[in-house]
């Protein structure tokens, strides 16, 4: 270990597993180390950096605005939110937009939008959210009370009143709790933390229907199935199906951070002056760079290229789940948020691999997940399958 990460380790907070690598630079899928060792990063910083690192026209756009305009708060108006706020409303089904700084900030506020929702409507009981098992939804108290995995909630009981948990994938378990006290149904279209899990085709749509026989919102996170990761826009639009709120983070501002309640007009009504707002949510800078994010995304043909290397990325493990069968359980995702379920713990995996030079994530301890910025070409997919067998 370097003395630059000895001095970090001594002065921060003991709240991150870090691997020992000190990364001081990076340029399109590659990341550099103090040592200017090279890594090809199939992580994008938890699959934020969608551009990759230091892309030209995200570089540009934000240092252009930092010399224009940096912060003002929303007491004012400004005018790269006007463009962000629009784009994001006419390629989605929503007709409104809170933004905030990250996804469990843009979790709480769907939370907070349910709960006033259903006050609005004459429902002052129905404060309830149903949640999922497996799901991640935050780290705030409100948001690690609605996430379904244990662990995240340990050492910090009690967890806030008003979240309820039903398997995954089970419509028959939500119909049982859907009641005139439940607010909202909160889901990921895709379980990303939780293991990248993906749902049978009529569960989605079940939900929505279930939500539409009682007025209860529902609710998808997309803050890592959003934006492309999936080779779609969004993730549900695999499904052909519409939430009445969404919740966006991670690639939203390239690696800037930011986050966005999205929501029809008959949701987003229930939130009236003063009743929510944040001293940085969409300030010049984030938007000049999500501005950036949504144009190479929507109009530049990013998506499908996510889409077109998903393929390539899902079908390479697919052929190496056939010559390691008794070291691969499983195969899944969509676009380029895959995964391989390995039989038995993934650490040593990923640590070999960092090792080779490349850097991919390991969740649920077994299952190995692969991120990489939108950007990722056949080149580098190809390597990364290169020095897979030899790994495993
Ligand atoms: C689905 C989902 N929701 C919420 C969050 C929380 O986002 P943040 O870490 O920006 O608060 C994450 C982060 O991994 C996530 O994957």
């Amino acid at each position: 270990m370097s003395e630059l990460m000895a001095r970090l380790d001594k002065v921060v907070m003991q709240t991150y597993g870090r691997t020992p690598i000190m990364l001081v630079r990076g340029e399109g899928c590659r990341v550099y180390d103090e040592g200017g060792r090279e890594y090809l990063d199939f992580v994008a910083g938890i699959a934020v950096c969608a551009l990759g690192h230091a892309h030209p026209k995200l570089v540009a756009a934000v240092c252009e605005q930092m010399g224009r305009l940096t912060h003002v708060s929303n007491l004012y108006y400004t005018a790269p939110q006007v463009a962000v706020a629009e784009k994001l409303v006419d390629s989605s089904f929503a007709d409104r937009v809170f933004f905030c700084n990250s996804g469990a900030e843009a979790n709480e506020g769907a939370i907070k939008l349910a709960r006033a929702y259903a006050k609005k409507t004459g429902r002052p009981g129905a404060f309830w959210v149903i949640c999922m098992e497996r799901s991640f939804h935050g780290r705030t108290l409100a948001t690690l009370s609605a996430t379904g995995q244990d662990k995240i909630k340990k050492g910090f009981e009690p967890v806030v009143e008003g979240f309820m948990h039903a398997p995954f994938g089970d419509l028959d378990a939500v119909e049982v709790l859907l009641d005139e006290t439940i607010a909202a149904v909160l889901v990921e279209p895709i379980l990303g933390e939780g293991g990248v899990v993906i749902p049978a085709d009529d569960y989605l749509p079940g939900l929505r229907d279930l939500c539409d026989r009682t007025g209860a919102l529902l609710m998808f996170d997309e803050i890592q199935t959003g934006l492309g990761r999936t080779g779609r826009l969004w993730g549900h639009e695999h499904w052909s199906v519409f939430p009445d709120v969404m919740t966006l983070a991670k690639g939203l501002a390239g690696g800037l951070p930011m986050g966005a309640v999205l929501a029809t007009e008959k949701a987003a009504s229930a939130l009236g002056p003063g009743m929510h707002a944040t001293t940085f949510g969409a300030g010049p800078v984030v938007c000049a760079a999500a501005g950036v994010v949504l144009e190479e995304l929507i109009d530049h043909g990013l998506i499908e290229h996510a889409a077109r290397m998903g393929e390539t990325l899902r079908r390479g493990l697919e052929e190496l789940q056939s010559s390691f069968p008794r070291r691969i359980q499983e195969v899944r995702g969509k676009g380029l948020l895959c995964a391989v379920e390995l039989v038995g713990p993934g650490a040593g995996v990923v640590q070999a691999m960092v090792e080779r030079g490349f850097l991919v994530n390991c969740t649920q301890e077994n299952v190995l997940r692969f991120l990489p910025p939108l950007i990722v070409t056949e080149v580098e997919i190809e390597a990364l399958l290169g020095v897979l067998p030899e790994v495993l």
